[in-house]
């Protein structure tokens, strides 16, 4: 080891969801499905949906004040704010820049990342190189999502998937060895078109029409997001193992992210990782996109599974096609 080099680490972390929960009994209610089909095809019971009056900025704000008092840090420290979201406030200005203000974070730069569910892993990634480099110390990188404002409630084949959340992190420098030690990120626009928004941008700007064909409204042709994600999630994650000079066998936790049981539990199969070390919670939320790896991540701490030096393998796949993975060797928050 370069006793030179840097490691970058989380130092705090802190989630937010909205109070209100929806089962799939309430999904019974307003579109031809079953609690029996949600749950044997995708894992979910219930996830949680934000008010009329929430946007996503606002998750991410009280996602983004938890981490701040996690990590010890005060607002004034942070250079840089990343929010990773496929449904920001608007299409400017970046929810990042939301965040900014409604922290009161004076002293940092602010972008939103857009790489669909898997932007807390290219959010991560990229937050770790401006500290690399040296020309930032402490970065904030938020998952945020608020799915429910974009999907058709009158759409069996998405309604039921999705859920709001929101989950923060500081990254700073940390001890050597310990952090994020690698990572890997993937796309293939050739994939765009399985899962989309296709109308309200410079495409299809918003019209009588696109409102009424509903293009407003997230697209999704799920077997084919399926079959690529079981692939990618394996191929990525050995990918991420390999630059960080690891094997799976020294994976401690496997936190992938959380849009269907099945999918995780073949690219758990793939990877020949046991599911005793995978931490599943889309049961509770649903696929909160960019936010599913750090609420796993939070749950998995407060129950006390993960400990100093656990490697722990976040992954994710989403829009764009995007895919990528990176593997981090833990140490204590405090
Ligand atoms: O985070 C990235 C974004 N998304 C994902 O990762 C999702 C990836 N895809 C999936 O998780 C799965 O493909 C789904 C859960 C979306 C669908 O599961 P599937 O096993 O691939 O089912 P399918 O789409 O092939 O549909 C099977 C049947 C269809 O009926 P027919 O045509 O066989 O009569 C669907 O109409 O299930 C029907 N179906 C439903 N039935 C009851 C679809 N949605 C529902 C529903 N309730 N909610």
């Amino acid at each position: 080891m370069n006793q030179s080099e840097k490691f970058i680490g989380i130092l705090g972390i802190g989630t937010y969801v909205p109070e209100k929960i929806m089962t799939n009994l309430d999904f019974e209610k307003i579109v031809d499905t079953s609690d029996e089909w949600i749950t044997t095809r995708t894992g979910i019971k219930e996830r949680r949906i934000a008010s009329a009056e929430e946007a996503t900025s606002d998750l991410a704000t009280k996602a983004a004040l938890k981490a701040l008092e996690n990590a010890k840090t005060s607002p004034d420290e942070i250079d840089l704010i990343i929010v990773n979201t496929a449904t920001p406030d608007m299409l400017f200005p970046s929810s990042a820049c939301l965040v900014q203000e409604n922290i009161k974070a004076k002293n940092a730069a602010a972008f939103d990342l857009s790489a669909g569910c898997t932007g807390f892993v290219y959010g991560l990634v990229t937050g770790v190189q401006f500290i690399k480099t040296g020309l930032y110390k402490k970065v904030l990188v938020i998952g945020a999502d608020a799915l429910s404002k974009i999907v058709d409630f009158t759409d069996r084949n998405t309604c039921v998937l999705f859920g709001d959340g929101a989950g923060a992190v500081v990254l700073g420098e940390t001890e050597q060895g310990y952090g994020i030690l690698g990572a890997d990120l993937n796309s293939d626009g050739s994939g765009g078109e399985y899962l989309k928004i296709a109308g309200g941008g410079s495409r299809n700007p918003a019209t009588i029409e696109t409102l009424n064909n509903k293009l407003h409204y997230l697209y999704m042709n799920g077997p084919e997001v399926f079959k690529f994600a079981v692939k990618a999630m394996g191929d990525t994650s050995l990918r991420a193992l390999k630059k960080s000079n690891l094997t799976v066998n020294d994976v401690s936790w496997f936190i992938p992210h959380q849009a269907n049981t099945r999918i995780i539990s073949a690219a758990a199969k793939r990877l020949k990782i046991p599911m005793e070390q995978v931490v599943i919670n889309l049961d509770k939320y649903g696929n909160t996109s960019a936010a599913t790896i750090p609420l796993a991540l939070e749950e998995a701490l407060n129950d006390g599974k993960i400990k100093n030096d656990d490697i722990l393998v976040f992954v994710g796949f989403g829009a764009g096609l995007t895919w990528g993975a990176c593997v981090v060797k833990w140490r204590s928050l405090c």
